[in-house]
């Protein structure tokens, strides 16, 4: 295995080689901790969502969707506690006059070289002060504090608030979730490791309401199915493991929580938080608003505020460990091959079609099967250079399946499917073509 920063060099390198992921405004210089989605990138991060949207609403008939604005009521935010408490503690270095967490500066690098850990390099460092992580915007034309409006640092309030207005239509009962993907925000002090920390990031939230009495099995529950989303997405088992937060670890609102961590190349870091919120969020919101967030058991003639067990996934997060994951390299006759092994459920591109030369009606042939493939998967066209250039081409995003049109194509309706993985090839039937392949990526 390469050494750390090599493997992440790697990954980031191939990012950009490739079109997965590319700094923001690179033409301008880029900008700190924004990434922009390629072809690939955007291809891998919908299959990803999907997956998750799959497994979390259209599989359960417990779990609701929803949509929620970026830009809430200022006060759901000082209800929530983000404006009081969403706060990392920072230092600045006198000497580089860099800044850093000033909880994190063991593992913290400043940026001279050569770097050297803020508590060795002998720069002085100045007293901690709090900084809250929100980014503030205003609203309308008037730029004063009564226009201060916050970009979510999480998705999380948006469901919230709108408890009763999804519960109502969707006819559900406690115990039920919402489900909502979107955009986050957070000024982060040391954002870093490539699509890792990032100042704008999407996350996949689900909170599950449920009856206080319930919260340790309800919470078992998720954190065993959440386990079991990243093993089903293919994900190597032994690079994740449960970590239990300590008190001094857990967030203002959470009695219990456990983070499903992966190994990067950086080390053992949070992909995925598991939460017991507790009637934190709800009571807080009835409090302030004076709108009863409660809800009456009809069977037990219970009321009580519902307790709330979340489950809190990072999307760009999640993509890295993808990526991590995936990369592959490999002695074949001599060369490296660079391989993304994805699962072909969430692989950009499913399925190439090469003609194996420019002539003899393989192009027409190929355009045909191209286009019929192209009803059922993202495919993908090449007739550029050697067929084992275009192979590799292929490897390096990950596809599972070429299609290569030969001289046999014409005489029998026959084709090749080289699996990525295996690189064998087997024969197949045109007219078989989709089911093969569809059976393959279920399968
Ligand atoms: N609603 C709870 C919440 O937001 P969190 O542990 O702060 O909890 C949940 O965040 C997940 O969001 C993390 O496990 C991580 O995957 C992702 N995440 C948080 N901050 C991030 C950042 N700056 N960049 C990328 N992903 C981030």
């Amino acid at each position: 295995m390469a050494k750390t920063v090599d493997r992440m060099d790697q990954i980031v390198s191939l990012c950009k080689r490739r079109g997965f992921v590319f700094q923001s405004s690179e033409i301008y210089g880029g900008l700190g901790s924004c990434w922009d989605y390629g072809p690939y990138g955007v291809e891998l991060k919908r299959n990803l969502k999907d997956f998750w949207w799959k497994a979390m609403t259209q599989k359960r008939d417990d779990v609701e969707g929803l949509d929620a604005a970026i830009l809430m009521h200022p006060k759901v935010w000082e209800t929530s506690g983000h404006v009081a408490n969403f706060t990392d503690p920072m230092v600045d270095c006198k000497k580089c006059k860099a800044r850093f967490r000033a909880d994190q500066l063991e593992t913290a690098r400043c940026p001279e070289k050569p770097s050297k850990s803020p508590l060795e390099c002998g720069g002085e460092l100045t007293e901690p002060r709090m900084f809250n992580l929100m980014f503030k915007t205003f609203m309308g034309p008037v730029e004063d504090s009564s226009a201060v409006v916050y970009m979510r640092p999480e998705t999380a309030q948006g469901i919230y608030v709108n408890f009763l207005n999804v519960m109502g239509p969707s006819r559900q009962k406690v115990p039920f979730g919402i489900a909502q993907i979107g955009k986050a925000f957070r000024n982060e002090i040391t954002p870093g490791n490539f699509i890792f920390r990032t100042r704008e990031f999407e996350q996949m939230e689900m909170q599950f309401f449920i009856k206080p009495s319930e919260d340790d099995q309800w919470f078992d529950y998720w954190k065993a199915e959440r386990m079991q989303f990243y093993y089903d997405l293919g994900i190597n088992k032994d690079k994740l493991r449960y970590h239990e937060h300590g008190k001094d670890e857990l967030a203002h609102y959470a009695k219990k929580a456990f983070d499903i961590e992966y190994e990067f190349p950086f080390g053992w870091k949070e992909l995925e938080g598991i939460h017991n919120r507790t009637d934190f969020d709800l009571s807080r919101h009835t409090e302030a608003t004076g709108k009863d967030l409660s809800y009456f058991d009809e069977k037990t003639h219970e009321k009580f505020i519902p307790y709330i067990i979340e489950t809190s996934a990072g999307c760009d997060r999640t993509l890295l460990v993808l990526l991590v994951d995936a990369y592959t390299e490999e002695e074949v006759k001599g060369e490296t091959r660079v391989v993304l092994k994805f699962s072909p459920k969430i692989a950009p591109v499913k399925v190439a079609v090469f003609p194996l030369v420019n002539k003899d009606g393989m192009p027409e042939l190929g355009m045909k099967v191209f286009h019929e493939l192209k009803e059922h998967f993202k495919a993908f066209y090449d007739t550029s250079g050697a067929v084992g250039r275009r192979y590799r081409r292929m490897d390096e995003i990950g596809t599972p399946y070429c299609v290569t049109i030969d001289g046999q194509t014409s005489q029998d309706e026959t084709v090749t499917i080289r699996d990525r993985d295996t690189m064998e090839q087997t024969r197949v039937k045109i007219a078989d073509l989709v089911p093969t392949i569809k059976a393959k990526i279920e399968g």
